[in-house]
Order: C-alpha cells, then sequence, then structure tokens
C-alpha cells in the first residue's frame, strides 16, 4: 500500500513560566471536569470535531464514531490518564434550551513532570470565540493540579490554525517528526 508521510511538530510548554489566570467563558458556555459518565460524550465530540479535518487523514480512527469512542476508551484506562486535565465544552442553546458538547481535551501523563495533550477539538460552528485558548488554559491548569512540569502536544504543521493557537499560548517547537500514514485508495 502506498505511504504518506505528515510532518508533524512536537511542541511544549514549561509550566514554571507561569499561566494565565482562567477567565470566565463565553455566554452560554460551560467548561465540565472529567467524569467517567462523561466518556460517550467525550467520544462523540472528538468524532464532530476531526471527522472532516486533516488530523483523519494522519489518525483515521479520528474519522470514524466507533473509532473515537475506543480512542476515549482506551485513554481514560490508561495508568497515566489524567482527569484534572481532561475537560468537555457544552454550549447551553438559548433558543431550545438542549445542552450541546462542542469542545473536549484529554490530558496524559508521559513520564513523572511531563504531561501529553491529547486531540483537542472545537465542533466547526463553535470555533473562532476564543473556546480553544480556553480549553487549553483549563488543561494547562488541570496539568498543573496534578504536578506536572513540562506539557507536550504534537500537531500537523500543515494544520496552521492550530500551530498558531499554541505559539500564541507559548509552546515552543522542541522537534520536527514524520508521521507515516499507509493510503488505502481502495
Ligand atoms: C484548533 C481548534 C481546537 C481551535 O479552536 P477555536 O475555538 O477556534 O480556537 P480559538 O477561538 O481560541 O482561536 C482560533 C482563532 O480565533 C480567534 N479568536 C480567539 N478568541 C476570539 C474571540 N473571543 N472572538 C473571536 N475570535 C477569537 C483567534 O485569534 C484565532 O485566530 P487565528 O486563526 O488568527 O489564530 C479548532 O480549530 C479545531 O477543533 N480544529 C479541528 C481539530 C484539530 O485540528 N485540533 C488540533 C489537533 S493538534
Amino acid at each position: 500500500m502506498p505511504v504518506a508521510y505528515f510532518q508533524r511538530y512536537r511542541m511544549r510548554y514549561d509550566l514554571w513560566q507561569g499561566l494565565p489566570d482562567l477567565t470566565q467563558a463565553p455566554e452560554n458556555y460551560r467548561f465540565g471536569r472529567w467524569n467517567p459518565k462523561l466518556l460517550h460524550h467525550h467520544a462523540e465530540v472528538k468524532f464532530r470535531s476531526f471527522r472532516n479535518e486533516l488530523d483523519a487523514n494522519v489518525f483515521p480512527c479520528l474519522g470514524d464514531a466507533d473509532g473515537c469512542l475506543r480512542l476515549m476508551k482506551e485513554i481514560s484506562s490508561r495508568q497515566g490518564f489524567v482527569p484534572q486535565a481532561t475537560w468537555l465544552v457544552q454550549y447551553h442553546n438559548p433558543q431550545t434550551g438542549n445542552i450541546e458538547n462542542c469542545g473536549t481535551v484529554q490530558g496524559l501523563r508521559s513520564q513523572k513532570d511531563v504531561g501529553a495533550i491529547q486531540n483537542i477539538g472545537i465542533v466547526a460552528g463553535h470555533r473562532g470565540h476564543g473556546l480553544g485558548a480556553q480549553l487549553m488554559n483549563h488543561c494547562l491548569h488541570g496539568f498543573q493540579e496534578a504536578g506536572v512540569r513540562f506539557v507536550t502536544l504534537e500537531v500537523t504543521s500543515h494544520n496552521t490554525g492550530a500551530v498558531r493557537l499554541y505559539q500564541r499560548i507559548g509552546f515552543r517547537v522542541l522537534k520536527t517528526v514524520f508521521k507515516s500514514v499507509e493510503i488505502d485508495y481502495g
């Protein structure tokens, strides 16, 4: 099968450089801490955030609802899972009274003082209001609570909006890596 290579940046934030205070969420939005009962909500919002995006080519499970559920189960059952760094964003629709899930992020501890951010996503219709930046800030505060010093993430270099967001927050590129993906044209 043909193979494609995606260039990715490994980025890092040093929590000892400090963190902005948590600010109030935009009107009608809420940030909720991890609770095992929310596993399906995280999986569903992960799927809706990633299904039409570049990273669904890099990690095909992100473009598939069952794949996202399997991934969420796998992440949340890992020994290094960091519940404090795992958040769900919900929108309380004032017109319908419904609650819609619209953002997710999860945290893992990869070494004693190193945390790794997993799959931050905001559903397309809710982007550009600062939710991604606030969700990252909640996640970083959660890692701080858990006693981590360095927080890392990996981002596909062509995902320029996400790269800009991380740089603005204060993440710096540590190194460039390449992820090989088998392309199935069938
Ligand atoms: C990356 C992602 C999480 C960003 O979410 P977001 O909620 O749009 O992020 P923000 O609103 O905080 O910032 C995005 C832009 O909105 C702008 N913005 C920030 N606060 C704003 C506000 N209050 N009002 C309007 N715009 C705002 C920012 O300046 C930024 O602009 P830029 O593109 O010029 O840098 C989202 O695009 C996403 O889910 N993408 C698909 C999944 C993905 O690729 N995830 C990253 C994997 S590594």
